[in-house]
């Protein structure tokens, strides 16, 4: 049974609308533990739309479940890292103009960069997980970086428009997630999943992590975010 990851990004982006101090992701990440959330999952953008350095640094003080960073792999982010200290970083492409990470990390293109900020978390202590396409070059590439997990990008599963295409992405999901388990990484999905779509995901063998968001938060607003949680949760490990 994977391993419910709850991304609060978008309470922030709710309360970064008018810049104020509510709702607190911090509440939130709270409400999600109760709900039954195995992790806390945050993306602090380098343009700071959502997530603050102040939310990232009162959870590490408060969550008690593990606590997973998504970050771009740049200097600053890294030392925020370092001081910090997640449990887990999570290496993410970014685009400025995105409205959401867009595709995933090109590890191949990127390697000495990716190298080496992987390796300087890896030795503070903290697992380095990148996030990829289902691509089984990408997965090789992740695999020589020494990493201990890779996230496979779910968003064109999620996004198909007919049944064949889902089908299609779903089988490719399937394929490059058992290559990335032969090759000794911890397999980890997530990206535009929802209530209605993740069942046949969370039923991927070796799957041990989901990353799961907006249609969790979107879930909250009606009826709760701990209610929405626990929703979630059932499906995951159902
Ligand atoms: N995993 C990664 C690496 C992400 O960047 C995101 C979005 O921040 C998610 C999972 C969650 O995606 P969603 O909000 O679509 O559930």
């Amino acid at each position: 049974m994977p391993a419910l990851g709850v991304n609060i990004d978008h309470v922030a982006t709710v309360r970064q609308a008018r810049r104020t101090i509510e709702p607190d992701p911090v509440w939130a990440a709270a409400l999600a533990e109760l709900g039954g959330a195995d992790g806390i999952t945050l993306h602090l953008r380098e343009d700071r739309r959502h997530i603050q350095d102040r939310d990232l640094r009162v959870m590490k003080e408060t969550v008690q479940v593990k606590m997973n960073l998504e970050m771009a792999a740049t200097e600053e982010m890294t030392r925020i890292a370092l001081d910090v200290r997640p449990g887990q970083v999570s290496l993410v492409p970014e685009k400025r103009e995105e409205v959401t990470t867009e595709g995933g990390l090109d590890v191949i293109g990127n390697l000495t960069r990716v190298q080496e900020y992987a390796k300087r978390l890896a030795d503070g202590g903290i697992e380095v997980s990148l996030f990829i396409d289902p691509d089984e070059r990408q997965i090789d590439a992740a695999h020589e970086l020494g990493v201990s997990a890779v996230e496979l990008h779910t968003g064109r599963y999620a996004d198909a428009e007919d049944p064949k295409t889902q089908e299609q992405e779903f089988l490719t999901l399937v394929k490059a997630g058992a290559h990335a388990v032969r090759q000794g990484l911890v397999l980890h999905m997530g990206h535009g999943l929802t209530y209605r779509n993740v069942s046949r995901i969370a039923d991927i063998p070796d799957l041990c992590e989901l990353n799961i968001g907006h249609s969790i938060v979107a879930r909250a607003v009606m009826v709760g975010f701990t209610q929405a949680v626990r929703e979630m949760k059932a499906l995951v490990t159902r």
